[in-house]
């Protein structure tokens, strides 16, 4: 079957050709006479007009395209007389492959809210902003394995069941399939997890990553890019059950190769979205332009969409010590008058995201990339500094979004990681395999995660993060 899209109907090489095309109805209106049908294939953000004269079809057979249906249209492609749309087919028969009752189809040409469209998941990716959202979604993904292959990276596929639930990213979701009413119980009266599929307790992952360092200590330069699980209770617009997550780890890199590879990485993945598919970001900025007309002037963004990505584009991101962030805040107006929830009393303090978006929003403007953190808030595994309080550990925050990636100089050291391990009193015997790595062949190393859905929000200017990934697993959902 030979038949056109309409991102390539629309590029006007086929003028005056005869063409099959399909797609769903946006909106039909007209006269007796003649009917203006605008449907849409997905291929693009752009509509295409098909004008169909009464006169060559049957009667009521225009009657049942309605908005919603599924049609296959042959007709010849014209230049447009209107003055909405360049190109336009005169349709000579449509076929109606899927009716939809206008009694009964949810999506009606108006405008729907976000909440209401999360519960038409099934169907929003027919609308505009949905249709864009997701071909963004694959230009982010195509532009993120594009950067990591002409690098030099490796994509390594790692474990989504685990048996390490030592990395402390999160709560874990377990994984079994022992019958959860008759769960065995060895002799001090435990559930015997000998007896579970693996023989052993299983979750989904948290983070790839020390798996990617197993792989890093061999071929150099690698990154995961996998689904990610975390079952914290956390229902906030930035938080999700289940979100992907790109993880590269590259060996003889210190910190600050990683913070240049964060930053190269993240400039170029924007960049590439920007530049490609520009007229869905061009959607994608006057629909918040729209959204915000209606909030008050403070609680609008500063800058448009476009305009945000260029200047993150186009501007070095801040590097400051955890140290200094915390002498920042301690002094910044907010803290002084007491208006944070939780106020900076000094080193040791957690950042929350109320202190993220002062640096970022308010004092610097742009991305911020927070280093060396002391090391009792951060995972074991990162590389310690000398002074023993702090870690090579950095997060990028950005604006709107708040932590976007999160990372660290790996510690390489056998004896110290160790001696870290028991500290905090991770066990040992669980994670042998990645113990070995540091006594056999060791060396520095570094890598990062970046939250692919944080991103996402960020290019597409989607406020929520549940409306950025098809079908969201938050705490109480998991419909679809
Ligand atoms: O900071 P996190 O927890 O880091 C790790 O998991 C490391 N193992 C990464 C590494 O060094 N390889 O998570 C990394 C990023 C965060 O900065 C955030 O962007 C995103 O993952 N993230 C989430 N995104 C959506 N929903 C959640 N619940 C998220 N939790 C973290
Ligand atoms: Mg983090």
């Amino acid at each position: 079957m030979k038949y056109l899209s309409i991102q390539d109907i629309i590029k006007g090489l086929e003028i005056n050709k005869n063409t099959e095309i399909n797609g769903w109805v946006r909106t039909k209106r007209g006269s007796k006479n003649v009917s203006f049908i605008s449907i849409n294939d997905g291929s693009t953000i752009k509509n295409l007009q098909i004008v169909a004269e009464a006169s060559k079809f049957k009667e009521n057979e225009l009657k049942k395209i309605n908005t919603g249906a599924c049609i296959k249209v042959f007709g010849e492609i014209k230049k447009s007389e209107g003055k909405e749309q360049n190109i336009e087919i005169i349709a000579n028969e449509i076929v109606l492959l899927g009716k939809a009752d206008p009694e009964e189809y949810p999506l009606q040409p108006k405008k729907h809210s976000l909440e209401f469209l999360r519960e038409k998941a099934h169907l929003r990716f027919r609308t505009n902003t949905f249709s864009a959202v997701f071909r963004i979604r694959h230009a982010l993904t195509f532009a993120i394995h594009n950067y990591f292959n002409s690098k030099g990276y490796l994509n390594i596929h790692t474990p989504i069941i685990t048996g390490a639930d030592a990395e402390g990213a999160g709560e874990m979701f377990q994984v079994t399939n022992l019958d959860l009413n008759k769960m065995p119980k060895n002799e001090e009266g435990n559930i015997d997890f000998s007896k579970d599929f693996f023989g052993k307790q299983t979750n989904l992952t948290v983070s790839g990553q020390l798996e990617a360092e197993l792989g890093a200590l061999a071929l150099g330069k690698v990154y995961t890019f996998g689904p990610t699980f975390r079952a914290e209770n956390s229902n906030t617009s930035r938080h999700l059950s289940e979100f992907w997550m790109i993880e590269p780890e590259t060996a003889f890199a210190d910190l600050d190769d990683n913070m240049d590879l964060a930053e190269d990485f993240l400039k170029y993945c924007i960049n590439y979205c920007a530049e490609n598919y520009k007229n869905d970001i061009e959607f994608l900025n006057e629909r918040l332009q729209n959204e915000e007309k209606n909030l008050k002037k403070e609680e609008r963004s500063e800058m448009s969409l476009i305009d945000r990505l260029n200047f993150v584009i186009n501007n070095k991101f801040e590097r400051i010590t955890y140290t200094e962030a915390i002498n920042i805040l301690r002094n910044s107006k907010p803290n002084k008058k007491k208006r944070f929830q939780f106020l900076i009393s000094g080193f040791g303090d957690d950042l929350q995201s109320e202190h993220e978006r002062y640096l970022v929003e308010k004092k610097f403007r742009k991305p911020v990339i927070i280093t060396d953190y002391p090391k009792k808030i951060k995972a074991f595994y990162m590389k310690s500094n000398d002074d023993d309080q702090t870690v090579k550990a950095m997060d990028i925050l950005f604006p709107m979004i708040g932590e976007m990636v999160g990372g660290s100089q790996r510690e390489e050291d056998y004896e110290k990681l160790v001696s870290r391990m028991e500290e905090m009193n991770i066990d040992k015997k669980e994670l042998w395999w990645y113990l070995e790595t540091r006594k056999f062949g060791t060396c520095v190393h570094s890598g990062f995660g970046l939250g692919f859905e944080r991103l996402m929000m960020f290019i597409t200017g989607m406020k929520n993060i549940r409306d950025v990934i098809p079908f969201p697993r938050t705490p109480q959902n998991a419909e679809f």
